[in-house]
Parts: structure tokens; sequence; C-alpha cells
């Protein structure tokens, strides 16, 4: 529980310019989530959105790997599984300079900002290895975290 605290407070502090899109596009209506046409519609051929979304489902699930290998104090296994699903060694994993052609100059911020946390986070979890201390990892995460978040409020495929 004061993990999930940590994180959320993390992010909520986070002071990426890509999360405070997110949340200013938020801020119109708190109570509602946000309306579906908010976001902006970026086409790509459909061959690559199959293929995009398949790799963002790979996000999600090395998201989840990184948590549960952190809380086992698994440290070393999380950094590498950050630095070789999300971070910059990630790159070839999905045609990164494919698709990114298509994508407009926001996303492709957003994109790099999330390989670059995740490559920070990679040496960060292995800094916790030695030091015993999660706290920076987990404020790492969610840094990493803050930019699935920002591009999703502001981007769609479908
Ligand atoms: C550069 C922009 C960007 C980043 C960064 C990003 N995503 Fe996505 N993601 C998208 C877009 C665009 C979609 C499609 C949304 C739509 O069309 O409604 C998507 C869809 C998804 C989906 C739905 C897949 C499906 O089968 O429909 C998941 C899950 C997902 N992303 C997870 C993540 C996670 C986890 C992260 C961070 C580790 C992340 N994404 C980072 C842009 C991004």
């Amino acid at each position: 529980m004061r993990v999930w605290v940590a994180i959320v407070a993390a992010v909520l502090a986070g002071g990426s310019a890509t999360f405070a899109v997110a949340q200013h596009r938020q801020h119109h209506d708190a109570s509602a989530p946000p309306a579906r046409n908010d976001r902006e519609f970026v086409r790509f051929p459909p061959a690559l959105v199959e293929h995009t979304l398949a790799n963002m489902r790979d996000h999600l699930q090395a998201l989840h790997e990184i948590q549960l290998h952190l809380g086992m104090g698994h440290t070393d296994i999380a950094a590498n599984i950050a630095e070789k699903r999300l971070g910059m060694s990630s790159l070839g994993l999905h045609s990164a300079s494919e698709v990114s052609k298509y994508m407009p100059q926001g996303m492709q911020d957003a994109g790099t900002a999330m390989h670059r946390a995740a490559s920070r986070f990679s040496i960060t979890a292995q800094e916790a290895g030695v030091t015993g201390d999660l706290k920076p990892a987990l404020t790492g995460l969610a840094e990493i975290s803050a930019q699935c978040v920002g591009c999703h409020a502001a981007y769609r495929l479908k």
C-alpha cells in the first residue's frame, strides 16, 4: 500500500512536460473520463497499428514484471527487463525508426522520453540492489509510467 501511495505521489509530483499535458487535459472535467475526441488521431498504416498495439501490450506486461521483481527484491532482473523491453536497447525490437516517421513531434518526444526514463530506471534499480533502498527506483518507475499516461492522454491510433 505504501509503495502505491509513493508511486501515485511521485506521478502527481512528476515534473514531466508530457504529464503536465495529460493533467491539463483532464482538468476540464475531473469527474468524467476525458472525451475520446480530445486526443489527436494519428494515422498509421493498418499493419503498423496492430504491430504498435501488440508492442504496447508488451510494455504493460514489462511494467508488471518490473513491479513484481522489484517487490521480490530482484533488482537486477527488473533493471534488465526495463532496459531490454522499454529502454534505449528496445528501439530495434519494435521498428522504432519505421514507426516514428508517422508520429507527430509530441508523440515522438513522449516515446523518446519513455525510452530514456526506462534506461535511467535500469541504472537506478541496479543501484538499489547495492544500497538496499528501493525508493529512488520506485520514483524512476513512476517516471516511466508518466510517459505512458501522458502519451495516451494526447494521442490515439483508432
Ligand atoms: C509515444 C506514445 C505512447 C507511449 C510512450 C506509450 N503508449 Fe501505449 N499506446 C499509445 C497509443 C497511441 C495507443 C492506442 C490508443 C488508442 O488508439 O486508443 C496505445 C495503446 C496502448 C495499450 C492498448 C493496447 C491494445 O491492444 O489496444 C496498452 C496496454 C498500452 N498502450 C500500454 C502502454 C504502456 C504500459 C506504456 C508505458 C510503459 C505505453 N503504452 C507507452 C501510445 C503510447
